[in-house]
């Protein structure tokens, strides 16, 4: 027991000093209660947000945005020590997805219209457990920890960010910060998409042929990756200037998509079992058609209308399009003898976790096309906006230069 309570003040002193709270000490018996008071810069950090929809000129720097607060005791505050940009956020920036991500951030509309704002955008980061929840078991304070960030959270362009404990992992140890902020976001969508809906896995890849469209990307980049390392044989699409780059990541064949019509040489090459297509637009009419028919072959797109649909035709309806459209389609080319389906971006702390001990065995490195300083967000975002993206951009938030007194 005074084990116990020593551990508990230990843990109050460490909270006290490093956040420079104020502190008295009373006696109580032989033991010293510490009775603290917070001062303000406690309740507010520094961080980029939106406070509107719109373009670059919409993200507005400030140093009150709030503080977060652990909701669940299963949760964990992170400090941001990288955060990772996806074409996501760009998106998000502009209002896509309002409507069901406002939904799901409060599923009985109570409150008002915007009440997502002020909004931070950022969904991959890399830093350190600062604060624990009490049912927090697999993490504790000074944790060095990875993550990506649901869209429907507030995201890691900020000192700090809270998390579930279920969507961290631990960091791998041979990256930095800013290494690993590249990776959490496109490795959870990839294997959300490769093996939980294709169901490749270390044991099955082996002897499949795989098709990424759009392999150049943050996506791109760490799918050629992981499935080189699970041993499967990966056929590419990007443009010639990034063929270098995909090849050096262990592509075994590279088709320039700018060379000419892409389906023709595609046309060419022995059938797929898989495709993972990163394009959309009309890639899938002519993709299904590389498939291996009547053998289990799946198509797997991660450009799809679903949040399109509910931005413009509300929740509701917007969830029964994406439906009808879907099944509509699976069923089609089910009968044709291949399988088609939606890949989504979900969060899993549990795959990060094997992604982690692959990135420190050497099979998996980080991509980062662009890195920086906090002061520059409206940059990193320009940079994702233009597209072509060769990996990933990540922003600095705390150290290597990322000062928030530049901002
Ligand atoms: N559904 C989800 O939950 C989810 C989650 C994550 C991502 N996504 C989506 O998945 C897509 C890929 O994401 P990402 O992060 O990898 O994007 P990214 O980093 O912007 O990469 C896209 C890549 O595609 C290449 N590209 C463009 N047109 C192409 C074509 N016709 N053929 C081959 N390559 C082409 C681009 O380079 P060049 O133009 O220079 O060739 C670029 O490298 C995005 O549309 C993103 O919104 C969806």
């Amino acid at each position: 027991m005074n084990a116990a309570k020593q551990i508990m003040c230990n843990r109050w002193f460490h909270l006290v000093k490093k956040y420079n709270a104020s502190s008295m000490v009373f006696s109580h018996g032989c033991h010293k209660r510490p009775f603290s008071t917070s001062r303000s810069r406690m309740t507010v950090m520094p961080a980029w947000v939106i406070d509107t929809y719109g373009g670059n000129d919409v993200l507005r720097f400030t140093r009150n945005a709030s503080f977060p607060i652990l909701n669940y005791p299963n949760e964990v505050i992170v400090q941001v020590h990288a955060a990772g940009l996806n074409p996501i956020d760009v998106s998000m920036r502009g209002g896509y997805g309002a409507s069901s991500l406002s939904m799901k951030r409060d599923p009985l509309n109570l409150n008002q219209k915007g009440s997502e704002f002020p909004l931070v955008l950022g969904r991959d980061v890399s830093g350190v457990v600062m604060e624990c929840g009490l049912d927090v078991k697999y993490f504790k304070e000074g944790d060095e920890v990875w993550a990506a960030i649901p869209p429907w959270k507030q995201g890691s362009l900020a000192e700090f960010v809270c998390l579930s404990a279920n969507e961290v992992s631990l960091k791998p140890k041979s990256l930095s910060h800013s290494a690993a902020a590249a990776l959490p976001y496109v490795a959870a969508t990839a294997w959300s998409a490769l093996v939980n809906t294709c169901g490749l896995t270390l044991e099955n890849s082996a002897e499949k042929r795989i098709l990424i469209l759009g392999g150049s990307g943050g996506v791109g980049t760490f799918a050629i990756q992981m499935l080189k390392a699970w041993g499967g044989h990966v056929t590419v699409t990007c443009s010639k200037d990034a063929e270098r780059l995909v090849r050096g990541l262990g592509a075994d064949h590279v088709v320039d998509y700018s060379a000419g019509p892409v389906e023709l040489a595609l046309g060419t090459l022995e059938k797929f079992d898989v495709i993972l297509d990163n394009v959309g637009g009309d890639t899938e009419s002519w993709a299904m058609g590389l498939l291996k028919p009547w053998s289990g072959a799946k198509y797997v797109t991660l450009v799809t209308p679903f949040l399109q649909n509910t931005d413009l035709l509300g929740v509701a309806d917007g969830m029964m399009q994406t439906g009808i459209t879907v099944a509509s389609k699976a069923l089609k080319h089910l009968c044709k003898g291949v399988h088609y389906r939606w890949g989504f971006f979900i969060p899993n702390g549990a795959a990060l976790d094997d992604i982690s001990e692959m990135v420190d065995a050497g099979k998996i490195r980080a991509v980062v096309e662009a890195e920086f300083p906090f002061s520059q967000v409206p940059q990193a975002f320009q940079k994702v906006e233009e597209g072509h993206a060769r990996g990933k951009t990540v922003v600095q938030v705390i150290g290597g230069g990322g000062d928030h007194a530049e901002c």
